[in-house]
């Protein structure tokens, strides 16, 4: 088991674009078994391996009560999107910040799982949320990067001021 460390906006590492994977080994296995790992320990539902300084298209969601419904999506992508919602999102990135973001209320998204196999999923609600906050990440895009600019200063300012205390 290994937790892995999680990097903090704004670090620019965030930004990056990842790469796709291109095989799926034992490698990448690892990664994702770690990430959940680190997801589940952290608590969050959802993790980009971008936010772990891994810059391939694989994250991990798991939006149930209990733990017991992890996806890995690799190399995931959009098929279709469609409806609206609101839903107040935060970030393992971002720690302690929560604001409202627009996005689509259903996503169908195709990616493969962990054995390499291509599957596809419909999302609604909290899924659908979730795939489109994590996939952001893979085009390093971070969700506060929504909000308006001078919400951005003072969530930049109030991490920096984090940052300083727990150094
Ligand atoms: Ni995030």
């Amino acid at each position: 088991m290994a937790l892995l460390n999680i990097l903090r906006y704004p670090d620019a590492r965030l930004f990056k674009v990842a790469a796709p994977v291109l095989k799926v080994d034992d490698r990448i296995r690892k990664l994702a078994k770690d990430m959940a790992e680190t997801m589940y320990a952290a608590p969050g539902v959802g993790l980009a391996a971008t936010q772990v300084d891994q810059h391939l298209r694989l994250i991990v969601i798991d939006v149930s009560d209990d733990k017991s419904e992890l996806l890995t999506f690799i190399n995931p992508e959009i098929l279709e999107k469609d409806g609206e919602q609101v839903c107040e999102e935060g970030c393992l990135s971002v720690p302690g910040i929560y604001d409202k973001v627009t996005r689509a209320e259903h996503v169908k998204v195709r990616a493969l799982d962990i054995k390499g196999e291509s599957f596809e999923l419909e999302a609604h609600g909290l899924l659908a949320v979730c795939v489109q906050h994590e996939m952001d990440h893979l085009v390093g895009k971070v969700f506060v990067q929504y909000l308006s600019r001078l919400k951005q200063e003072r969530i930049k300012a109030k991490l920096a001021k984090q940052s300083r205390i727990t150094a």
